[in-house]
């Protein structure tokens, strides 16, 4: 990677202005004070302790009279004050409120949050920052009633810098704004179909580092190689001149690199012998970043993924990409998925399936889910909420995709498991909508060259036959994996359809169903032209993997969906309830006869493939 395209993904991963926040790699990798916990909260559905009654933001105010992000403990006693955050309930962070409070089940708002908490450095010269793994959807952040920014996307980290605003001998007031009204504008916009879910979702920390740290790295095998390690490092801070080490002891590798003036060190290490990361071997070595001012580690696997004609390619091994669709969605809990046990839960229950690969729909989930990946050796398919019908004309629409993709690419570049960064999902062809998805991309390559590029893209009958599928979508061209959803026998005729249906690729790349299903209610029993048993959904699976093993490219599938996920858009009395039941388990962890049906189709795909 020549020092220009670093230097352009360092430049977008640190933007001067302070709209997009900027990222730190690997901060949950550092010492931490978490903030997690209760945060006093006021739900304030017409924006009262933002706007003033002339709608003018208060914060727009160098000295605001108003506003709920005001220290109270700082306000004088005649100051007129009409909220009082120590008299308020409180929400539990990480989590979403939707599931926390009956009442708050259904809002779309803001919630202000509140968390009073006192931090000493443990060095003078140190600096600190604030982490949050992500809040959904537009977040405003404040300490001690100044603005520290404003992020947009409910599924990316963000963090600032407080060390100037921090106070160590008295109480710091942390306010945040938390606004998931859905936008036509946004991504995604007002259409999914999933739980739009609020709040502060993922975990929320402080973070000490010295005066210059060690900010951003990546570290992978350089494409197509398995014998060069590459990547870069870059330190943040004044003294942008140093000497880095990259140690990684299982290798009796320490190589020596030199920053340059922006405090970038380009990454080669020769490897001779490599222990490559795979499902069957998930080996992640200690990597130990080190120059006279900090020192960061991280666990790293290394391993080569690309393509050749219709092959998938894992550390140059054809490969079948055995997976299942996830939401971010605790079933048994309900609400938002963000610890390690809810990862462990439902990683578990997807090596219970026999898979070696999950496609994390239609966000970015939270980190826990990629770093158990890494270590249970599942491959992952990431994207961003790029859903459906997006206003493909509007810029900031498009810079939003674009800063939500950039966060993602941060965060998850030093993963072996993640293989795939995907654009969109079932989004109408246009030329605007190819364009705008063309420049992410794009975008996606100039961050990382690494991994492969896909879209769930589009698929149309023929004229000719109903019974003859064809995907040809534009954007086609700039993926590397042909994916496509189909739901032949739920939306599309009944299960027997599958049995008659010609699929027409006509692509020299792989192609990989991104989604197929049937909705059943777990228990409900009846034949298989009944719908919504599992007796139906047990039959389209049956039929649809045979229909697909025709295709001459199949080279991988995740079935919609490993559990039922919450949808405001499933409300058929008595058997969808606010459920999506396409899972191949309940709401209440129980499988259906499809989970069964699935698994054994994946023990003999892994022989096939051994
Ligand atoms: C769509 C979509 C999913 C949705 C599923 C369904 O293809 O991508 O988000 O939940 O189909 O209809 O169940």
């Amino acid at each position: 990677m020549r020092k220009v395209q670093i230097m352009i993904a360092i430049a977008i991963f640190f933007p001067l202005f302070r709209l997009h926040s900027q990222v730190t790699t690997n901060f949950s990798g550092r010492n931490s004070f978490s903030l997690n916990g209760k945060w006093n909260y006021i739900v304030d559905p017409y924006e009262t302790g933002y706007y003033d009654y002339r709608y003018k933001p208060y914060d727009a105010n160098p000295d605001p009279e108003g506003g709920f992000f005001l220290d109270q403990h700082q306000i004088n006693k005649s100051q007129l004050l009409e909220y009082d955050f120590d008299k308020c309930p409180a929400l539990i962070v990480p989590g979403d409120w939707n599931s926390q409070d009956e009442k708050l089940f259904y809002y779309e708002g803001t919630i202000w949050y509140r968390r009073l908490f006192s931090f000493k450095k443990a060095d003078p010269g140190h600096r600190v920052f604030i982490h949050f793994g992500a809040a959904n959807y537009e977040t405003d952040v404040y300490l001690n009633g100044k603005k520290l920014g404003k992020h947009i996307g409910g599924f990316t980290p963000f963090d600032y810098e407080i060390t100037l605003l921090l106070k160590e001998d008295s109480e710091n007031s942390l306010v945040v704004k938390v606004d998931n009204k859905r936008k036509r504008e946004g991504i995604p916009t007002l259409n999914t179909d999933w739980w739009n879910y609020g709040g502060i979702t993922r975990d929320v920390f402080i973070v000490e580092v010295p005066a210059t740290f060690i900010t951003d790295y990546s570290i992978q095998l350089k494409k197509g190689s398995k014998a060069e390690i590459a990547g870069y490092v870059k330190l943040n801070g004044v003294t942008k001149y140093q000497k880095v080490k990259v140690d990684i002891p299982e290798l009796k590798s320490t190589t020596e690199v030199t920053t340059d003036a922006d405090g970038i060190g380009i990454i080669r290490i020769p490897v001779k012998k490599i222990d490559l990361w795979s499902p069957e071997n998930p080996k992640l070595y200690n990597v130990n970043f080190s120059c006279e001012t900090d020192k960061v580690s991280e666990k790293i696997g290394f391993r080569t993924i690309e393509t050749r004609g219709t092959d998938i390619l894992l550390n140059g091994k054809p490969v079948f990409l055995r997976g299942i669709c996830i939401h971010e969605e605790n079933p048994m809990r309900g609400g938002r998925a963000y610890s390690k046990e809810d990862a462990q839960m439902l990683l578990n229950w997807v090596k219970e399936l026999n898979c070696n690969y999950v496609r994390l729909a239609h966000y970015p989930h939270n980190e826990n889910m990629v770093r158990l990946a890494d270590e249970m050796g599942i491959m992952v398919w990431e994207e961003i909420p790029v859903y459906w019908t997006i206003l493909w004309d509007n810029q900031n629409t498009y810079e939003n995709a674009q800063q939500q993709l950039t966060e993602l690419i941060s965060r998850d570049k030093n993963r072996a498991s993640v293989i795939i960064w995907s654009m969109a999902n079932e989004t109408p062809v246009s030329d605007a909508r190819t364009s705008f998805l063309k420049n992410l991309a794009e975008h996606a390559r100039s961050l990382d060259n690494t991994r492969l590029i896909s879209a769930a893209l589009e698929v149309h009958a023929s004229k000719e036959s109903p019974f003859d599928k064809i995907v040809e979508d534009p954007f086609a061209e700039y993926v590397d994996i042909i994916t496509f959803n189909e739901y032949v026998g739920w939306y599309d005729g009944l299960p027997n359809k599958c049995d008659k249906v010609n699929w027409l690729i006509n692509y020299n790349k792989p192609v990989m169903i991104s989604e197929f299903g049937a909705d059943a209610l777990q228990g409900l029993h009846g034949d298989t032209l009944t719908r919504w048993t599992e007796e139906y959904q047990a039959d389209l699976y049956r039929r649809t993997l045979k229909m697909l093993t025709k295709i001459s490219q199949f080279r991988g599938v995740t079935p919609w969906i490993l559990c039922d996920v919450r949808s405001p858009r499933r409300m058929l009395p008595n058997i969808q309830d606010g459920w999506n039941r396409k899972g191949l388990i309940g709401e209440n962890g129980t499988k259906k006869n499809a989970f069964y049906v699935l698994k054994k189709f994946y023990d003999e795909m892994e022989l096939k493939y051994k």
